[in-house]
């Protein structure tokens, strides 16, 4: 059985321009010897410009989102091909923050996994539970519920990676424990295993919510923990190499 490879991924959402390219050098040139697998996930405008500023580095860009559909009447949305061609390996598809913002449902993000497929990108598929839902005691079976909707059975010996994003600790500051971490990272883990055999037991499942350098060594070793999606502390490359350091 394989072991996942952990991977650190910086969402940058709606933040950066092209004087950001210093910033993603600057990651670059910091991460060193790192086991982890590294990726910026910079709005869709700046992927060729990142992507150029980053040839020759270990670190992968990735799109934020992709659009189910390869191509066509769909004003203002990118396709996964698109982010393809502007140098993009890898996105992120189903965040909260299209999911509750562009009511995206399960099968819209399936659907989006497709067409990422069909352009050879890496899809970081986002789950995670309100806090309406995470007080009702509902986090397992909405994260599960969530997990096999979104997820195509033709994802089996695809390299993907799964976030799970806790809606409330998104941009607040607030964290679960690690034990709780551990636990809906585990029903991950064991709902992967469940669709896809021995092969998810490799797929690596990333926390994300309010990752910054002084919690990232606890999360990142928190057992089933293989990585993290950081937003805000991904925006400069000195907290987000603290993080990568962290693992
Ligand atoms: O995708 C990363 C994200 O939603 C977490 O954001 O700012 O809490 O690290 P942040």
């Amino acid at each position: 059985m394989r072991e996942p490879v952990p991977l650190i991924a910086g969402n940058w959402k709606m933040n950066g321009l092209a004087s950001s390219a210093a910033e993603a050098k600057a990651i670059a040139e910091g991460i060193g010897g790192t086991r982890a697998r590294v990726a910026v996930c910079p709005p869709a405008i700046l992927t060729h410009r990142i992507s150029e500023a980053l040839a020759d580095s270990p670190v992968i860009v990735g799109g934020q989102d992709a659009h189910w559909d390869d191509a066509g009447a769909f004003t203002g949305d990118i396709s996964a091909e698109m982010l393809a061609d502007a140098g993009a390996k890898l996105v992120i598809l189903g965040h909260s923050e299209r999911r509750q913002g562009y009511r995206e449902t399960d099968e819209v993000v399936r659907r989006k996994v497709l067409a990422a497929l069909r352009a050879g990108l890496e899809p970081l598929v986002c789950v995670g539970e309100t806090l309406e839902e995470h007080d009702a005691g509902q986090a397992h079976a909405v994260v599960t519920r969530q997990v096999r909707g979104s997820l195509p059975p033709e994802l089996k010996g695809t390299p993907f990676a799964i976030g799970y994003e806790p809606v409330w600790a998104i941009g607040t500051g607030r964290t679960p424990t690690c034990g709780q971490i551990e636990q809906i990272h585990r029903a991950i883990r064991d709902t992967l295993v469940d669709i896809f055999g021995e092969d998810g037991a490799s797929v690596p499942i990333l926390y994300g919510g309010s990752v910054k350098p002084s919690n990232a060594a606890e999360i990142l070793h928190t057992a089933e923990v293989g990585g993290a999606l950081v937003g805000g502390a991904s925006l400069k490359a000195d907290e987000f190499l603290e993080i990568v350091r962290a693992l």
